[in-house]
């Protein structure tokens, strides 16, 4: 590992004094990198041949690529500073290390590993294997559902197809203590039994629910309006996530680092102050007078619902106050829903507390499937 790196330090060297002189000698090549293990170091891809390194490793050009600056902006999204990366089993590495994404979309083997990386440059990007900051994926992606009854959906929506590699369910691990939503379960003879408080997709939902798919759709109830010009509108249509969420905040690029670009982050509150700085500038492509995230006030109607049905839910003790799910200690240890297609309703609380936007993804959708949930409850 030292011996790489003293390596690639002196290739990076020779490459500046290279691009120095006025005829320097062509760079010299990196090591082209075997894909899987060798003698006990991992080269995932290597470098592309000629690759000037001076054009991403020099503070004088950095105004092209700004990869200090973008490097900053990393810092400070969660995927720079979240605590998951320690995630790094074989089960869960592919989308929460560097390393793991690349072995996945290199189709090598996925196996716990020792050294990882949170999210960074080279999940999304592969500089040194492309020579320049293109996408490392953009193939569309298939989304489980983990409704009975309910196939697979997929999701192609241009750029986001690269984020939704990552944010996009993983099935929910079934047993005899542990089922299924299921909406011909309507009998009162019907129990769904839980066993586990993860009694959910995983956290990446926003595929989905941008598509206006993966949500429990309650049999008599009417279909939930899923297509959304929030995924189907250019320029969403092409840029997907990155439309809203990497737009670059203005004016006068305050907080330039915080919000908006590789931070990811759509709104910030900074410190000392309780009003957010809204990134409105992805919107404004389409909604051109739009002055704050609550637009139509959908987001006050969206949390308001949210709120009715939290607290039907806390009132069944499916759930507590900080929405874990209550499974009962004695007993067999399931938490038991009858009938059971009314667990349709605990599913969609948690798809949309994990979806995080507060209905903004799909406004027609998730507002639609709340009020469902609500009046089955009520029922
Ligand atoms: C297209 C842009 C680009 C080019 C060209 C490039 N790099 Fe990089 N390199 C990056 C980026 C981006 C990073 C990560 C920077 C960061 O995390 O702040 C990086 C990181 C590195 C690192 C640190 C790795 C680590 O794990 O911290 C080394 C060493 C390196 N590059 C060597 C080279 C060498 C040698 C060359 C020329 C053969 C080269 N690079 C050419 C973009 C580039
Ligand atoms: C979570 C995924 C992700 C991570 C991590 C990431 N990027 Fe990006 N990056 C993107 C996306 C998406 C774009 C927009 C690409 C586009 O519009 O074509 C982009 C654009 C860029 C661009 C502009 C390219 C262009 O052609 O305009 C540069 C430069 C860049 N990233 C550098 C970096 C550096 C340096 C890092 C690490 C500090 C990094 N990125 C980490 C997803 C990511
Ligand atoms: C390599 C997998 C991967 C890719 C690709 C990826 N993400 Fe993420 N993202 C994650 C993980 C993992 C987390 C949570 C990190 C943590 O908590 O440590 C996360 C967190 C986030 C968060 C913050 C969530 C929160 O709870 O505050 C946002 C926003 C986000 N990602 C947006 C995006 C967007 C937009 C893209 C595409 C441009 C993208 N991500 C691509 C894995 C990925
Ligand atoms: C298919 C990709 C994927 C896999 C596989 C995956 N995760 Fe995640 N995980 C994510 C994404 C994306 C997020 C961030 C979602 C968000 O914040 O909206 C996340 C978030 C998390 C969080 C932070 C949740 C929070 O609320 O702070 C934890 C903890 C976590 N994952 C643990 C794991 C563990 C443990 C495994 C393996 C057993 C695993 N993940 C496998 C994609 C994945
Ligand atoms: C129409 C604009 C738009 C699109 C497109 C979009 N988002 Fe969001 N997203 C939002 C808004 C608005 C929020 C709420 C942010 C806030 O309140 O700070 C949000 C919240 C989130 C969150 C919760 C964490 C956070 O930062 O608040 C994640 C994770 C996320 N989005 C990921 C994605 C992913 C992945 C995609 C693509 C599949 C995507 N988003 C597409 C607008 C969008
Ligand atoms: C690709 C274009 C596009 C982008 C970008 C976009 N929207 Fe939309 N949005 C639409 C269209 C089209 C509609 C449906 C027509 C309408 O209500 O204006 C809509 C509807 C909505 C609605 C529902 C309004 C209602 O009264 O039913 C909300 C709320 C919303 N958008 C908020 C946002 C926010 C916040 C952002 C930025 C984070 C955003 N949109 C970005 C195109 C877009």
């Amino acid at each position: 590992m030292k011996n790489v790196l003293i390596a690639l330090t002196a290739i990076a060297l020779f490459g500046l004094i290279a691009c120095e002189g006025p005829a320097g000698p062509a760079g010299k090549d990196g090591t082209t990198g075997v894909a899987g293990k060798d003698a006990g170091f991992v080269y995932f891809e290597g470098f592309k041949a000629d690759l000037k390194c001076s054009s991403c490793h020099n503070a004088d050009s950095d105004t092209i690529n700004n990869v200090a600056g973008r490097a900053i902006q990393w810092a400070n999204s969660v995927h720079g500073s979240g605590t998951a990366s320690e995630e790094n089993r074989s089960s869960c590495v592919e989308c929460h290390s560097t390393e793991g994404f690349i072995e996945k979309v290199n189709g090598t083997y996925l196996t716990e590993i020792m050294t990882v990386t949170p999210p960074g440059c080279f999940a999304c990007h592969a500089p040194h294997k492309k020579g320049d900051f293109s996408l490392r994926t953009t193939a569309s992606v298939s989304l489980t559902s983990n409704i009975t009854g309910v196939s697979a959906s997929t999701f192609n929506v241009g750029k986001g197809n690269l984020c939704v590699a990552c944010h996009r369910p993983r099935p929910i691990t079934t047993s005899t203590t542990t089922m299924l939503p299921d909406p011909t379960k309507t009998a009162t003879t019907d129990t769904l039994k839980v066993a586990s408080s993860r009694w959910y997709g995983h956290y990446g939902v926003q595929g989905q629910v941008l598509t206006g798919a993966g949500a429990f759709q309650f049999q008599g109830a009417a279909t939930y309006g899923s297509t959304s010009p929030h995924s189907t509108a250019a320029p969403i249509s092409t840029d997907g996530c990155v439309a809203c969420h990497m737009a670059d905040y203005s004016p006068a690029n305050a907080y330039g680092n915080k919000i908006g670009g590789h931070t990811m982050h759509v709104s910030y509150t900074p410190e000392g102050s309780t009003t957010a700085v809204e990134l409105l500038n992805g919107c404004k492509s389409c909604h051109s007078s739009i002055t704050k995230l609550d637009y139509n006030s959908k987001i006050t109607t969206f949390k308001a619902n949210m709120d009715t049905l939290k607290k039907l839910l806390v009132a069944k003790n499916w759930i507590d106050t900080l929405d874990a799910i209550k499974i009962p200690t004695t007993g067999d240890k399931t938490l038991k829903i009858v009938p059971a297609s009314r667990g349709g309703a605990l599913f969609n609380y948690m798809m949309m507390v994990h979806d995080g936007s507060k209905g903004i993804h799909n406004p027609a959708y998730t507002n639609d499937l709340v009020r469902a949930s609500i009046v089955e409850l009520r029922k």
